[in-house]
This record gives structure tokens, C-alpha cells and sequence, in this order.
């Protein structure tokens, strides 16, 4: 099943004759950011190059649960901003969408806690957030869960909550994975699954934060991998059936729609 170039023609060429039956999807912050919503590292634009008025050591201080335990306030600040708001997918999350309505769709894993492929209407089941999401909040010291219309307040309110088991009365915090936190257990359960995949395409993320960042490595060596990405990520591009499409993701995507003749396709589910 391998390709034989590295050109995006090859590539479209093997799903179309269906040997991408079970693709696995690996996204981050960049398959949102044309929805309005800054990714972290990108130098100007992203997150951690906006945070001075924190005061933080260093930027992803404000995601590291050692730092979070003496200081909540600064992630507090912030939460408001990153709270899943009124943003609408973007037409790369409508392509997931569509590899899962055709039953390409094997997994997808997101670094992203926006909630904009589910939004997007790709199915709960389908979808591994590998670094939590705003659903669920509890106590990081005894792990009692807090009430969401509480949360929403505090976060409304930029202050800090504290746990309800009054024996207790440690920080609680959404259920979004901190540096120093361990990755849910959906994550770990599911992390060989891009070996049985015969397709993986990389979207908008860095990979630069382990242990995602070694996922596209799990996939076999014959198994095709495309990156669509404003640079180069990781160790795309080492293998001979990496495909790399190193522009916008939206663009990526219309244009591998285009070589498989789904393009009329995507931009009906998008504007659904
Ligand atoms: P990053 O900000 O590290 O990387 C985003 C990547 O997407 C960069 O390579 C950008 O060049 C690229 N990019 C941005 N906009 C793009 C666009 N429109 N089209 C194509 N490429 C684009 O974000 P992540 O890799 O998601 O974790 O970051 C990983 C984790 O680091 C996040 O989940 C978060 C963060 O700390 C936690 O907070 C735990």
C-alpha cells in the first residue's frame, strides 16, 4: 500500500481506489484558528506570546498544575477567554466530519479542548480529546466533581473555586489536561490504534507537546501519513509516503477534497 510519490495526487488516488478505509485524524490549536481562535506557539499571533499582563515565570506556566496549585489566579484570568464560546467550525473540521459520514473515519485525536469537531458533528465516540475539555470540572487534590453552572460562574467571575467536600477545600480546575497531569485514560487505551490505520493526516498542531507528539510515529511504516500545516512538525516528511501539504488547513483540505472529487461535498457539509 504504498505510495509512489510523495505528491498529493498519489495520495488522493489511494483513497479514491478505497484503501483509506480507516483514516486516523491528529489535530491541534491550527485547525482553529481561521475560526478566530489564536493557537499557542505560532510567534506573534498565538497565546503564549500574549500573555505578559499574567506575570507568569514563563508562558505555559499558566497550564502547569505544580504552578497552578500556588498561583490559580492567572489561569483564571485567562479562562474566560478559552471557555468554548460562539465560534463555528472551520471547514477542516467539516473534512473530518465528511471522512466520518463516507465511514473513513477510524479516530480522531485532538490536542484541542474548543469542542469544535464535535460542534462540527463528528460523534462523541469517534473523538479523543487527549488534553480534556471544559465538560467536566472537579477538585485536583481529592477529584470531587463541582457543578458546571458553578464553574461557569467562577469563570464568569475570574475567581478561583474551591472544592465542595469540606474536608477537603483544594483548587478545582476544568478538566483540561495540565502540564504535569496525566492525559486521560481514553488516550492511552486508544494510542496504538494509528497502528491499524491505512491512512493518517496531521492538522494544525506543532507537536510539539509528548506524549501526543508520538502518535503519527505508532502508525505503520507503509501507511501514508499527510501533514497539512503552515511548517514542517515533528518527523513528517522522514518517511517515503509522507505527504506534506505545508500551507493552511483549510486550503490543505480543499485541495485534497478537490483530488478526490469531494470538493462540492465538503463545502455542502460545512455550510450545513
Ligand atoms: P501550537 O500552537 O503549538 O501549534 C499550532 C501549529 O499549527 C503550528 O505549527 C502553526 O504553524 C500551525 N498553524 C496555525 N494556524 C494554521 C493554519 N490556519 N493552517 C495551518 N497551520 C496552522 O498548538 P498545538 O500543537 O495544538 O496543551 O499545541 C499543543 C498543546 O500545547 C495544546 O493542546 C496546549 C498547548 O500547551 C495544553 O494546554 C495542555
Amino acid at each position: 500500500k504504498t505510495l509512489d510519490s510523495r505528491s498529493l495526487e498519489s495520495l488522493a488516488k489511494y483513497i479514491k481506489d478505497g484503501r483509506a478505509k480507516r483514516i486516523v485524524v491528529m489535530t491541534g490549536a491550527g485547525i482553529s484558528t481561521s475560526a478566530g481562535i489564536p493557537d499557542f506557539r505560532s510567534p506573534d499571533t498565538g497565546l503564549y506570546a500574549n500573555l505578559q499582563r499574567l506575570n507568569l515565570p514563563y508562558a505555559e506556566a499558566v497550564f502547569d498544575i505544580d504552578y497552578f496549585r500556588k498561583n490559580p489566579d492567572p489561569f483564571y484570568a485567562l479562562a474566560q477567554e478559552l471557555y468554548p464560546g460562539s465560534y463555528r467550525p472551520t471547514i477542516t473540521h467539516s473534512f473530518i466530519k465528511l471522512l466520518h459520514d463516507k465511514g473513513l473515519l477510524l479516530k480522531l485525536f485532538t490536542q484541542n479542548i474548543d469542542c469544535l469537531e464535535r460542534e462540527a458533528g463528528v460523534p462523541d465516540d469517534k473523538i479523543i480529546e487527549a488534553h480534556g475539555s471544559f465538560a467536566k470540572q472537579s477538585c485536583i487534590e481529592c477529584k470531587y466533581p463541582y457543578p458546571k453552572d458553578q464553574m461557569q460562574q467562577a469563570i464568569k467571575d475570574k475567581s478561583v473555586p474551591r472544592c465542595l467536600n469540606s474536608e477537603c477545600n483544594g483548587l478545582v480546575k476544568p478538566e483540561i489536561v495540565f502540564f504535569g497531569e496525566q492525559l486521560p485514560e481514553s488516550f492511552f487505551r486508544n494510542r496504538f490504534l494509528p497502528e491499524d490505520s491505512d491512512l493518517c493526516i496531521v492538522m494544525g498542531t506543532s507537536l510539539s507537546v509528548q506524549p501526543f507528539a508520538s502518535l503519527p510515529q505508532a502508525c505503520g511504516e507503509s501507511t501514508p501519513r499527510l501533514l497539512i500545516n503552515s511548517e514542517q512538525v515533528g518527523s513528517l516528511g522522514s518517511r517515503a509516503d509522507d505527504v506534506l501539504l505545508l500551507e493552511d488547513c483549510d486550503a490543505g483540505v480543499r485541495k485534497l477534497a478537490e483530488a478526490c472529487g469531494w470538493l462540492e461535498e465538503l463545502e455542502n457539509t460545512w455550510s450545513e
